[in-house]
């Protein structure tokens, strides 16, 4: 018998809400919340307030688009976590909430887990390649950076992870450096594409085995932007898109790298991307590339999905649901990776 879920994600500045019948996309309605961009940064508080504001009318249009009523839902999947603490909270309570209300049960979704499952969501009328198992994603975002082996849609293993910053919380703070604005990783992306990308070369990280470490290219580009600055005040100006083609490029490098090496030790050709990060044209363009070349076939999320969504939370939530996996009423939400058993 076909399974309707109902996703509901809340674990960072993103209110979204879905339904999937089956693996079939019904609906995927989504909030994006403004207010931090004037801050530079999501603010924790303003995030959870603005949850509180956006969770019952996203919810409802989600219901609506899908055409359907509480009644007709099996199971709500809502992030558990990681992600901000004030913000997981608004999502698991109202979860509770409807559990209760309506006597539905409820699913318990990893947010990292999530965004990887993304790639089996099927969109009516769209070509819904999905990866075969075992295959190997790099997860890359605004929290997170990691190569995973994914067995089955419950079976994960974390090859190698940053040991520090996130890849996309580089993009972030190199942005912020320059002065473009937050989330920085899209204005990068955009002017990354009028850019030189050999111009300018920062310090390459020396990690062991498949980790990653990305605070030492930003502190490289600093000391790099201050020892220029002071010689020409105009010298980031003068040269914007070069900074930004020359430092994505490097983030890039970095990623493939180790992805490379991954795929060689495991023998593994089938190659998905995901997260925030996995927006980014470069990477995508770089990531076919040496698919191409290296006999991967590889697999680039929608872009609607790449960033924090409620479809990947109803996915995993799907597959939970058939493996029988639900949650006590009196779950907590986690707001680390570590708390999960994830690095
Ligand atoms: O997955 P996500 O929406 O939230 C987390 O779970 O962290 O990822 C957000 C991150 C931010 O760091 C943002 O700058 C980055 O994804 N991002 C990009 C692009 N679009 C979003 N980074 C590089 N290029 C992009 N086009
Ligand atoms: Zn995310």
């Amino acid at each position: 018998m076909a399974v309707t879920i109902l996703g509901i994600e809340s674990s960072c500045d993103d209110t979204s809400a879905a339904v999937l019948r089956d693996e079939v996309l019904l609906s995927n309605v989504m909030a994006s919340q403004e207010v931090h961009r004037r801050y530079g940064g999501v603010i924790p508080e303003l995030a959870s307030r603005a949850h509180q504001q956006n969770i019952l009318p996203v919810v409802s249009e989600a219901l609506k688009q899908a055409g359907v009523t509480l009644s007709d839902i099996d199971a709500v999947a809502f992030t558990r976590g990681p992600g901000l603490l004030g913000s997981l909270l608004v999502g698991t309570s109202f979860t509770k909430g409807l559990s209760v209300a309506a006597d539905i049960p409820i699913i318990e979704v990893n947010h990292l887990q999530g965004h990887i499952l993304s790639h089996f969501v099927q969109v009516p009328g769209r070509d819904n390649r999905c990866p075969e198992f075992p295959f190997l994603c790099l997860l890359v975002s605004g929290g997170h950076t990691q190569i995973v082996r994914v067995d089955d849609p419950l079976h994960f293993e974390i090859l190698g992870h940053t040991i520090d910053d996130a890849v996309g919380e580089a993009f972030d703070k190199c942005a912020k450096l320059m002065g473009l604005g937050y989330p920085g990783g899209p204005v990068i992306d955009r002017l990354a594409k009028e850019g030189d990308p050999k111009r300018f070369r920062f310090a390459k990280p020396h990690i062991p085995d498949l980790d990653y470490s990305f605070s030492g290219i930003k502190t490289s580009l600093l000391y790099f932007l201050r020892d220029r600055l002071a010689e020409d005040p105009d010298f980031m100006e003068k040269n914007k898109a070069d900074l930004c083609a020359s430092f994505q490029q490097d983030l890039i490098d970095i990623l493939l790298k180790k992805l490379v090496l991954a795929a060689k030790q495991t023998g593994i050709r089938q190659v998905a991307i995901a997260g925030g990060v996995s927006a980014n044209s470069g990477l995508r363009n770089r990531i076919e590339e040496e698919g191409r070349r290296r006999g991967w076939t590889t697999f680039l999320p929608e872009l609607r999905f790449t960033t924090d969504n409620a479809a990947m939370i109803a996915i995993t939530g799907y597959y939970k649901f058939r493996a029988g996996q639900f949650a006590p009423i009196d779950i907590a939400p986690l707001s680390r990776a570590a708390e999960y058993g994830d690095r």
